[in-house]
């Protein structure tokens, strides 16, 4: 992961540096480091936040109208001050930021070794720069062309950025795997892993392509790809607004897009959907919509929150268009030699458009004659761009590394298309089609009452923050659900949480449960809700606590469960984009009152763009 951003222009680097790495945070935050042209080629790194490394750096240090940042997540070395970037190379005149993961590091850094080099940290980073000096020495070549000649040997996913002491005034940027954006300004230029850092100075980006090779000096931006042919920049212009990527008055970003979710739901529907005229278009899906409609099958592929969305698709897909659909997780499915036929139908879902394994998953069904379609949060990223259609969610940025608004609008978007195709394909009637397109248009205005339920939802906090398990069952539609209220509580609060079918229960995880165990039902009135109310029941008699989430005006919930939540009446297809909100605000509250960093949780990071 690791965020990194670089600088070369008019202003003081330092200040546009640290003020994008703080933005990139949420990609790492194990270490920060920054590298400046001051009296020669200097880096300041340090184990901790971005802002441990702010109180470290002295003010007449930092005049330079150059420089390069990291903000890390670890994956070689442990998160120290010796391995922070950005990393020498070993005469010290190269400094060298760098995202993602060097494969064939060792058998480089061996012939390194072989040739007199020493390390000072465990990085797979170090070991590049390095390699990039040797053989700038030994060919007496151009530092871009020594980067080209080391990249075309180089196996493994690099976004990278080098300074040199001895052209001080040029930058030299990579990339294969993990992204890298360009922000062109006027005199000036800004390199970062996504947007969020170059917004509030310009809005004309390059986004590099894999094997591309960006050299930018003297006011110029050239960019090669690593056979040495040169490619004319393409200049797109970032339709970002700077208030999206701040917390506006909340204290925490998860909080703040917790509570964007009616708009977001409403921006994914934009445009799209006009239920009164019996319209559903999506630009995005048009030329495949046929394939869709008469495909055998469709794979879906996904990691974490977004697979949770998947599984939701699963339902309604295969409820409604009658194609069967598999929901894979990308790490397993891009490893298991999977059976792709041509003409099979693969869906990714991914809000940041970068994890990796998502991204190789989409290229191996892709190379086996696949149609590839994307479902991607992040306009311009790596997913958006290799997929051969999409739908792009439109939340707006997501800062806070727990997924919610993107989890809302991945839901929103696979449900337009799949009742799109179930209706092209003729599996739904019209009546059905529009009773469906009317029901999907409230909702914007539904999870703003499940909003409501906030400071309810914060008492029943107050009363489970000290539990050390969590269970959350769920049938049908919201059996993803919830999966992904325990993922929530999991990954933020760091309780120990597990979704369940709640009728699989009763096959293992009812040994768990006694007087402690905290039990989150999700038991809106659907069609499996007599089963439901008998899996309760279940909990009950073992002395489960039961906190029910379900359909306002339950007569029979609120006799058995120790606490109620009641969201607002929907269609069973449509429940998860509403019962999904109360435990997206539960999980906040418990971490918040157990004192733990909501928006960067420890061990985690927002894109995961190794495997
Ligand atoms: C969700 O809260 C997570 N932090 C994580 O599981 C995430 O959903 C996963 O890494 C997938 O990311 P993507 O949607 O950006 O591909
Ligand atoms: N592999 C590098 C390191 O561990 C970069 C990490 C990353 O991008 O996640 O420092």
């Amino acid at each position: 992961m690791c965020g990194i951003v670089g600088y070369v222009g008019h202003r003081e680097a330092y200040p546009v540096i640290v003020k994008g790495l703080k933005r990139l945070e949420y990609r790492g935050y194990d270490s920060a480091g920054i590298a400046l042209m001051n009296k020669g080629l200097t880096v300041y790194k340090k184990k901790g936040k971005v802002s441990d490394l702010e109180g470290f750096i002295k003010e007449e240090q930092l005049k330079s109208h150059i420089g390069i940042g990291h903000t890390r997540w670890a994956t070689h070395g442990e998160p120290n001050d010796v391995n922070a970037h950005p990393h020498f190379s070993a005469s010290g005149k190269l400094a060298m930021i760098h995202n993602g993961i060097i494969e064939n590091y060792s058998s480089v850094k061996q012939d390194l070794l072989n040739k007199g080099y020493q390390f000072k940290s465990e990085t797979d980073s170090e070991v590049l720069i390095n390699f990039v000096e040797d053989i700038k020495n030994k060919s007496q070549c151009s530092l871009e062309e020594a980067v080209r000649l080391a990249l075309t040997q180089i196996v493994g996913a690099y976004a990278i950025v080098i300074m040199s002491e001895d052209e001080p005034n040029k930058l030299v940027a990579a990339r294969k795997g993990s992204p890298l954006v360009i922000g062109v300004g006027k005199d000036e230029f800004f390199l970062a892993s996504d947007a969020t850092p170059i917004v509030e100075y310009t809005n004309e980006v390059v986004y590099l392509n894999d094997f591309e090779i960006a050299v930018i000096e003297d006011n110029k931006l050239d960019i090669r790809n690593t056979q040495d042919i040169p490619t004319t920049p393409y200049i797109q212009t970032l339709d970002m607004e700077l208030e999206s990527i701040e917390k506006g008055g909340y204290e925490h970003f998860m909080l703040k897009e917790i509570f964007e979710q009616p708009k977001s739901v409403s921006d994914s529907l934009r445009g799209r959907l006009n239920a009164a005229k019996g319209h559903l278009v999506l630009g995005g899906i048009r030329e495949y919509a046929n394939t869709l409609v008469n495909a055998d099958r469709i794979i879906i592929v996904a990691c974490g929150t977004s697979w949770h969305a998947g599984l939701v698709a699963e339902y309604i897909f295969e409820e409604y268009c009658r194609i069967p659909v598999e929901v894979e997780y990308a790490s397993e499915f891009r490893y298991r030699n999977p059976i792709i036929r041509e003409g099979d139908v693969v869906i990714a879902i991914s809000q940041s458009g970068e994890t990796a394994d998502t991204l190789a998953a989409l290229e191996l069904a892709k190379s086996k004659g696949a149609i590839i379609l994307g479902v991607v949060n992040t306009v311009g990223s790596s997913i958006a761009r290799i997929t051969d259609e999409g739908a792009y969610i439109h939340a707006g940025p997501e800062i806070g590394v727990a997924s919610t608004k993107a989890f809302t609008g991945q839901v929103t978007v696979l449900t337009m298309i799949a009742l799109r195709i179930a209706f092209r394909k003729g599996t739904l009637s019209k009546t059905k089609y529009h009773e469906l397109l009317v029901e999907l248009e409230t909702i914007p205005g539904k999870i703003q009452k499940a909003l409501e339920l906030n400071d309810q939802i914060k008492y029943i906090a107050s009363i489970y923050k000290d539990a050390k398990n969590c269970l959350y069952l769920g049938r049908g539609y919201n059996f993803p659900v919830a999966l992904e209220g325990a993922l929530k509580l999991k990954e933020i609060s760091y309780i120990h949480a597990e979704g369940y079918p709640a009728a699989e229960m009763k096959h293992g995880p009812i040994a768990l449960i006694d007087e402690e165990m905290p039990v989150v039902v999700i038991a809106t009135h659907d069609s499996s809700y007599e089963k439901i109310v008998s899996n309760v029941q279940e909990v009950k008699a073992r002395k489960g606590q039961v906190i029910a989430v379900v359909t306002e005006g339950d007569q029979l919930m609120p006799k058995m469960a120790d606490h109620i939540i009641e969201v607002p009446a929907t269609h069973e297809a449509l429940m998860p984009l509403i019962s999904v909100i109360p435990l997206q605000l539960l999980s906040y509250h418990i971490a918040v009152m157990r004192g733990c960093n909501v928006d960067q949780p420890r061990n985690l990071a927002k894109s995961v763009t190794v495997e």
